[in-house]
């Protein structure tokens, strides 16, 4: 039986399958980017009332309208960003279908997207379901910039969208105004869509601002920006996320999603209205609480002889493994902690697409008690 020729060469997520692989040895998994601690009680809370009061039925397919008038003053309290929440937002399963839907919605055969690598493993695969290719800038080590040449070299007429991620998984990197101007500035050239994930837009350091791409000059009118609830809020297993998107591109998202998936969960989009009630002091704990967990695993990684530079936003440390004098590549260094030491992290080279990129370097996700990465510590300590 032949499957679709879109399946040629794609496997299984790497990042799910180290996850499994820590289940089988009983090890702390800092490979998938998850908290292992719950949402806020008052969310909670509100998931609990919604399913006890009948909202256990499709809801309408954009979106439960509370939510994205939610969504609408935030993005407005936040970003001074305009949204009309009848026509311009439309609530998806988490960020990962707002993509997907985006990508969807505005891909032919042939057109081209320009994904910047090391990059979140789910882009190319929806980038190839979508129809499209798939073409790479890549951010060095240390830096991880996106430097202007190589981002002008990426552009060309056959360029339809471009996925741009910040704070970045797996660099930590939050873009700056400068490296944001010339994404900008480049896709009103080449007439490009800009499609953004800010998944980690509240997992952010140091006063740095978020800064989203569709508030610069020119941008509003060509850009999906995208966020959720599932990192901001610790509730991944909710599957919630949104795209916020100006007419013509709200409209064809909006179809594509109501024919893949006709709603998303409708007790938690009620939770979610209450996740964003919360207080300024929420996200100002937030902050402090990932500090903390930032400054925790750098001091282990450090002592733990891995090479890794400070993130500036979300919550992954990617670390050079040379100092382990290890006799193998990422894939066999990943393979062998969680068995030898009880300890799961993520392939480098799973967030490229270019042939030796990543091979030094395995991906920490920070996003658990200090007391999980203390216990991760001590188990690699063994060494
Ligand atoms: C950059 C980035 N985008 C998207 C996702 C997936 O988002 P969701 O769970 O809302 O689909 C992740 C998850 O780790 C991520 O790191």
């Amino acid at each position: 039986m032949q499957t679709a020729q879109r399946l040629k060469g794609m496997r299984e997520s790497f990042i799910r399958e180290m996850t499994r692989l820590a289940l089988t040895h009983n090890a702390i998994n800092l490979s998938q980017g998850f908290p292992d601690f719950d949402p806020p009680r008052a969310v909670i809370d509100a998931a609990h009332r919604a399913l006890d009061s009948g909202m256990n039925q499709y809801g309408i397919t954009w979106g439960m309208p509370a939510l994205r008038q939610a969504i609408a003053a935030k993005m407005q309290r936040w970003y001074g960003m305009e949204f009309d929440p009848d026509k311009h937002i439309t609530v998806t399963c988490g960020v990962t279908e707002a993509i997907s839907g985006a990508l969807m919605a505005l891909i032919n055969p042939g057109d081209e997207v320009i994904i910047i690598e090391p990059f979140h493993e789910g882009y190319l695969p929806e980038v190839i379901f979508a129809g499209g290719a798939a073409r790479f800038v890549s951010l060095e080590p240390p830096e991880f910039a996106l430097e202007p040449d190589k981002l002008r070299a990426a552009f060309n007429p056959r360029t339809r969208a471009i996925i741009l991620n910040t704070p970045h998984n797996p660099t930590g990197r939050v873009f700056t105004r400068a490296e944001l101007d010339a994404v900008a500035q480049l896709c009103q050239q080449f007439d490009v869509v800009a499609i953004t994930d800010e998944i980690y837009e509240h997992i952010i350091y140091d006063d740095r601002p978020h800064i989203p791409l569709a508030t610069l000059p020119g941008m509003a009118e060509r850009t999906i920006t995208i966020s959720g609830f599932g990192k901001t809020f610790a509730a991944t297993g909710w599957r919630l996320g949104y795209a916020c998107a100006r007419d013509p591109l709200s409209t064809a998202l909006r179809t594509i999603h109501d024919f893949t998936t006709i709603c998303a969960p409708v007790p938690l989009q009620a939770a979610c209205v209450a996740a964003l009630e919360m207080p300024d002091a929420y996200y100002a704990q937030l902050k402090r609480d990932y500090t903390a967990r930032r400054e925790k695993i750098m001091t282990v990684l450090e002592e733990l002889h891995f090479t890794t530079h400070l993130p500036e936003g979300a919550y992954y440390a990617l670390a050079d493994f040379s100092g382990w004098n290890f006799d193998g590549d990422d894939f066999a260094f990943a393979r062998m902690l969680p068995e030898k030491f009880g300890v799961a992290v993520v392939p480098g080279s799973s967030f490229y697409a270019t042939p030796g990129l990543g091979k030094q370097a395995v991906r920490f996700a920070f996003a658990k008690k200090l007391e999980t990465i203390d216990a991760a510590a001590a188990r690699l300590r063994q060494k």
